[in-house]
């Protein structure tokens, strides 16, 4: 049995991957980048020689190539992987889907549906938020924000979108008496300035070590706490969000009130039709 990361080549992904291994749980990378993916195994099996992992292709723009993921058996998947662009312009999937809702949250959907039958019966499914996303607001007028675009806009309902798309599979797995978890979790901030070297996968610029944002912020491997407590800890319950406990920010993970906007009900079941017909597939919840 292992668990699947996605975008485990970098960042916050990778450090979950590390963590887990570390704790003697076999991970999949799952990553759109083979040559990344190699070296992230590389630095991984340095660091915890006895890590069982292995890469699976995944490109979560494409899904068609989603499809087709052979992970299994699993007993769970962190549901990871981000773009936030930088530039200004909007850009697309090939399915023509705003990117970061496109990415973030109809690739993860997808890839839920697909990994269905390789997920254990207790599995865990655990989605990542985003502090950004409590002020988020979905627009059903303009899931794609084709109106008044920014990067920051569509990141931010991505990630809210992540969010309803735990809670409404918790609420599906809870009426269909299912054993697995639906969970969220959250990094707060973390900064690859904080985060410690892994050479070549990461090694911090001398202009970044230091500020005074380690005060309030945390270092990826930070972040990835979270995600690693809500995917094996013993604590977990299913429709839980997870975050740091400093503001939300940063230090130890613990479970967070699910408030405004994330217990809308009527619009994550909306999300979720909207969701099916965008992909083409449904995660069969009986
Ligand atoms: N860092 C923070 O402070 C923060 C705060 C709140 C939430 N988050 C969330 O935490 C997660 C990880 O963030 P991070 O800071 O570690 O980001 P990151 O360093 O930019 O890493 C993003 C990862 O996602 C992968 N990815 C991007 N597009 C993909 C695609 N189409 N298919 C497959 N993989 C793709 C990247 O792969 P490539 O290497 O191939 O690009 C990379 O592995 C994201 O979901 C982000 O929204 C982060």
């Amino acid at each position: 049995m292992a668990v699947l990361v996605t975008g485990g080549n970098a960042g916050i992904g990778y450090f979950v991957a590390e963590q887990l291994a570390e704790q003697g749980v076999e991970v999949v990378l799952g990553s759109r980048d083979a040559g990344k993916a190699e070296v992230a195994l590389k630095v991984l099996r340095e660091r915890v020689p006895e890590a069982r992992v292995r890469h699976v292709p995944l490109d979560l723009a494409s899904l068609e190539q989603i499809k087709e993921v052979d992970a299994g058996p699993l007993e769970a998947v962190v549901l990871n992987a981000g773009v936030y662009l930088q530039q200004a312009e909007r850009r697309e999937t090939p399915a023509g889907h705003e990117m970061a809702f496109g990415v973030n949250h109809l690739g993860h959907f997808a890839l839920v549906a697909a990994l269905w039958p390789q997920l254990r019966p207790d599995a865990r499914i655990v989605n990542t938020g985003s502090f950004a996303a409590k002020s988020a607001k979905l627009d059903f007028a303009d899931l794609q924000t084709r109106q008044n675009y920014t990067p920051k806009l569509a990141y931010e309902r991505s990630k809210l979108a992540q969010t309803l798309f735990a809670l409404e599979l918790d609420r599906r797995l809870k009426a269909a008496g299912s054993d697995r978890l639906s969970v969220v979790a959250h990094p707060g901030g973390a900064l690859d300035s904080l985060t410690p070297d892994r050479p070549p996968l990461h090694v911090r610029k001398a202009k970044d070590r230091l500020g005074l944002s380690r005060i309030i912020l945390q270092g990826k491997d930070g972040g990835a706490r979270t995600a690693v407590r809500a995917a094996v800890g013993p604590d977990v319950h299913s429709g839980q969000i997870w975050g740091p406990r400093v503001f939300g920010l940063r230090g130890r993970p613990r479970p967070e009130p699910v408030r405004a906007p994330y217990a809308d009900v009527e619009a994550a079941q909306q999300l979720w039709a909207a969701s099916v017909e965008l992909t083409g597939v449904e995660p069969l919840v009986s």
